[in-house]
């Protein structure tokens, strides 16, 4: 427990040995699972819970700070798991509590906690809530980064409770970024908390910026990572997210060539293409990518960031092989679709690495241009220059 201002405590639970978060994000710093409580002349509120398994020192916690006095309302600003994970059991404890919401957070509650006729009070954008000398207004803030999500401003403290947005899976002992020991690591884990959870929802970032940039934010309070004090850290973190949510068109045509090769056959076909697209868009960006020598991070950067790309599928046993598999699993699915896309590949018996590979790019909804070209074993003078002229036609279609 930690003192933020007269009413308004911090009773995060800190996770430091946490290395995977959601399955996808690695958390090579832990993370806290941050939640407060700020106590009104007359009502107290909660915002967030905490994960379920850190029930007893989340309870711990709050008692601490409650002292005796019972909890008005629970206001979730948003209603994963790592923040909702503690709210059947605190309704246990704190059977009239009324928990506050968006209209999509309700929905998603009655099938996480499993409680029926629970007690919602369901708020809207600028809606506000009275403690006795205390205000929290509502901000509704969809997409950042689930359709419930909402911030909270404590209007007396100049305090916003940002949920999600602007924090990072950063475990410092002290809490706050007065006391972070290692900026730089803390920055890295702010950018790479920006790419998985907000990188998909890059227009619903501006929106959300532009909906608090005028409020005199004396305080930050994330959901996750360290609470924002200082003017810098506070500026810092508002700067980065306006600057990674700018759109950027590149300023030359990105269009890469990912590939799989055993014998070195699609890797001939991947050169032969590349000079195909050259011919037909002599400024584009084109280079191509041996799976296996790049890392995952800087591959799906490229994905994720190209015009268009292309994909050199390889079969082993009738299917494609993992690489490619990784590689398209690791993209930023909401924005890729209409992406146009081409196979082409070297195969040996039966080639269904191709077929496969086309589903998983139909299933992300890329534009997939309708030839593939394929060659069976090593190709001949003739099939080179075949597919310098697949990568021409494929760059005319862009
Ligand atoms: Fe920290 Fe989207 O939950």
């Amino acid at each position: 427990m930690k003192q933020l201002s007269k009413s308004v405590y911090y009773t995060g639970t800190l996770n430091p040995n946490m290395r995977v978060f959601d399955v996808i994000m690695r958390t090579e710093y832990g993370t806290s699972y941050n939640s407060y409580i700020i106590k009104g002349a007359s009502q107290t509120a909660l915002i967030e819970t905490s994960h379920a398994s850190f029930w007893d020192t989340f309870k711990e916690d709050i008692d601490s700070v409650l002292n005796g006095r019972g909890i008005d309302f629970l206001i979730l600003n948003h209603t994963e798991p790592d923040h909702s994970g503690c709210v059947a059991r605190l309704l246990q404890e704190y059977p009239n509590l009324t928990i506050v919401c968006s209209q999509p957070a309700a929905l998603y509650l009655k099938n996480i906690t499993n409680i029926e006729n629970l007690k919602i009070q369901i708020v809207r954008d600028g809606d506000t809530l009275c403690l006795g000398d205390k205000t929290l207004r509502f901000i509704n803030a969809p997409f950042l980064h689930w359709p419930d999500s909402m911030f909270t401003w404590l209007e007396e403290d100049n305090f916003l409770f940002s949920c999600d947005f602007l924090g990072c899976h950063f475990c410092e002992p002290e809490v706050f970024d007065t006391r972070i020991h290692y900026p730089e690591k803390y920055q890295d884990a702010l950018k790479y908390y920006y790419d998985c959870i907000f990188g998909p929802f890059p227009t619903f970032v501006q929106k959300g910026l532009e909906k608090i940039k005028d409020l005199p934010i004396r305080m930050i309070c994330p959901s996750h990572g360290p609470i924002l004090t200082s003017r810098e850290y506070i500026a810092n973190a508002m700067w980065a997210y306006k600057t990674w949510s700018a759109s950027k068109a590149n300023e030359r045509k990105l269009i890469p060539l990912f590939y799989c090769t055993a014998y070195g056959n699609t890797a001939k076909l991947a050169e032969a293409i590349r000079k195909g697209i050259l011919r037909t868009l002599p400024n584009a960006e084109v280079n191509a990518y041996n799976l296996i020598e790049h890392t995952q991070d800087e591959l799906a950067a490229l994905l994720n960031s190209s015009d268009a790309f292309l994909i050199g599928a390889l079969t082993i046993n009738r299917d494609a092989v993992p690489p490619i598999w990784q590689l398209l699993s690791h993209v930023d699915a909401i924005n890729i679709a209409k992406r146009p896309a081409a196979l082409f590949g070297s195969y040996g018996w039966s080639g269904e690495g191709f077929a496969n590979t086309a589903e998983r790019l139909k299933g992300l909804k890329c534009k997939l241009f309708d030839e593939q070209f394929k060659v069976n074993f090593v190709p001949s003078e003739a099939d080179l220059a075949a597919a310098e002229q697949f990568g021409a036609e494929f760059a005319k279609s862009l």
